[in-house]
């Protein structure tokens, strides 16, 4: 069988609000990705994923959906879009939509005819709610005027779609047509283990995560994605899907990602996972043994960045450990999701004052939870003060950054051997020459106390997540290291890739 593109590609995550922004509003756009290209081309990856741009409200960044088949005048138009997705296959990138079929906005067409009492069916409406709880916090459930009660999973302007209705399904496939007829590449799902809920809508006892109870993971989802393979493989090229798939145990994971359903889902098990050699042995183990594709993410646009849960956990440590974890990750088997601004080593940004913040999150917690704004401030680009080359000079962003941004932009970290970005070109222009030279099968080596060493071929990769020194396996000549290492010995928090 040929290798699909997508097995071993590194996916770059562009939060668009975020990324570049062209308009001067002082959010992120279209033609701001676009004008960014040749920097994600330097940087060695091999698709984008753009998280959503399509006619919002914006009550969840983008998530709640008013308008399936646009873009929001906040970040471009269509031809905007279209020619992004031209000068990314241009620089041989291929270029992934996020799709949100679980909820729309309640702005959105359907529900503005609920509210009027047509078609409410498409929705999740009852006389009396249950007890389910927002993941956001606090009730899922909303009143309306004439006394019913509607379903949102998240925050209120985000009505579940109901599954069981065939409209539902129709529209999501012409929503998949629509994009593909526009060249994506691919969808990223999110939410993907929602959608259906138990019939019956039966109370929960523990409202905690489980990715299969009442709430998620329901089996009838699964016959979604068989369906919408099928569409994915009616079309030229190899158009993929990855789901956002929460689940607790890499054996309910796999079932997204049997043969016939999703390509790929996001193994956040990975993410979770605290610095232990035996806690990165299992998630690897539990991943490789389950499903057939692996994926690996350490930050999106939903976690404190990983460089900032390290130093949490350990002080000091964090950007040692966020450079050494990304080499382990590059040369586990499968494929790697990169966050934006992961490769300046952006912390999380901690102080954003309580009226800058925009998560939903922080507003339905009543300001007791800090919400997902710290991994979203805008990147900065270049220059010594805020915008920081996002937004033209004068213009301010939509949160505000950080002054200690000025020594971590692009500008800044260019050409510096030294810098994270530097290192994470180093990696991936590494990884691309060696990915496809390597099999896809790992092997454990006997590794020391505190440390996690395995090969695939002639690459070996080591990591010492241990607080002494460890004497490094024999080898013919270093690949490279996430920091600075003698002949024998690696230090604590530094991984390296060794040519056996
Ligand atoms: C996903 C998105 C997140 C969003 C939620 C609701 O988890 O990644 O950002 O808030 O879905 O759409």
């Amino acid at each position: 069988m040929d290798i699909p593109w997508w097995r071993d590609a590194v996916v770059y995550e562009i939060y668009v609000r975020s990324f570049a922004d062209a308009s001067g509003d002082g959010v992120g756009d279209l033609v701001g990705v676009r004008e960014r290209l040749p920097y994600l081309a330097q940087l060695g990856v091999d698709a984008i994923w753009l998280t959503p741009f399509y006619p919002s409200p914006m009550a969840d960044g983008g998530y709640d959906v008013a308008d399936y088949r646009g873009v929001d005048p906040l970040f471009g138009t269509l031809a905007d879009f279209e020619a992004l997705v031209a000068d990314a296959h241009t620089h041989g990138m291929k270029v992934l939509v996020d799709i949100v079929p679980n909820h729309s906005s309640s702005r959105h067409p359907w529900f503005q005819e609920a509210l009027a009492g047509r078609g409410r069916d498409r929705y999740v409406f009852r006389d009396e709610p249950n007890n389910w709880q927002s993941t956001f916090s606090g009730p899922a459930w909303t009143q309306v005027d004439d006394g019913q009660w509607y379903l949102h999973l998240f925050a209120p302007e985000q009505p579940d779609f109901n599954w069981r209705n065939p409209d539902v399904h129709e529209e999501f496939l012409d929503v998949l047509r629509f994009w593909l007829d526009r060249g994506v590449d691919g969808f990223r799902i999110d939410v993907a283990m929602g959608l259906y809920k138990a019939e019956g809508l039966p109370d929960v006892g523990d409202q905690s995560f489980m990715s299969v109870s009442p709430i998620w993971g329901q089996p009838e989802v699964h016959e979604v994605y068989r369906q919408w393979r099928k569409l994915l493989e009616s079309y030229p090229g190899e158009r993929m899907a990855v789901g956002e798939v929460w689940t607790d145990s890499a054996a309910d994971l796999a079932l997204y990602v049997r043969p016939d359903e999703l390509h790929q889902s996001f193994n956040f098990a990975w993410l979770q996972a605290p610095w232990s050699p035996t806690a990165f042995k299992k998630v690897i183990d539990d991943t490789l043994s389950t499903v057939p594709f692996a994926t690996w993410v350490l930050s999106n646009h939903d976690v404190v960045r990983h460089r900032t849960r390290y130093d949490t956990a350990d002080p000091g440590t964090g950007l040692a450990r966020a450079k050494a974890a990304l080499l382990v990750m590059l040369a586990l088997p499968g494929s790697a999701y990169l966050y934006q601004g992961e490769e300046l080593g952006l912390p999380e940004v901690k102080d954003i004052p309580p009226e800058a913040r925009q998560d939903p999150i922080f507003f339905q917690s009543k300001g007791t939870l800090p919400g997902r704004d710290g991994c979203r401030v805008p990147l900065p680009w270049s220059g010594d003060a805020a915008p920081f080359g996002f937004s033209p000079e004068g213009v301010d962003p939509w949160l505000p950054q950080p002054g200690t941004f000025a020594a971590l932009t692009a500008e800044a970290q260019s050409g510096d051997s030294d810098s994270t970005l530097e290192f994470y070109r180093r990696a991936l222009a590494c990884r691309r020459d060696l990915v496809r030279s390597i099999p896809y099968h790992l092997e454990w080596m006997d590794s020391p106390e505190g440390a996690l060493f395995f090969s695939r071929g002639s690459l070996t990769c080591v990591i010492n997540c241990g607080p002494d020194p460890v004497p490094l396996p024999p080898y013919d000549h270093l690949i490279m290291s996430s920091g600075p290492i003698t002949d024998d010995s690696l230090p604590p928090d530094t991984a390296a890739w060794l040519q056996a």
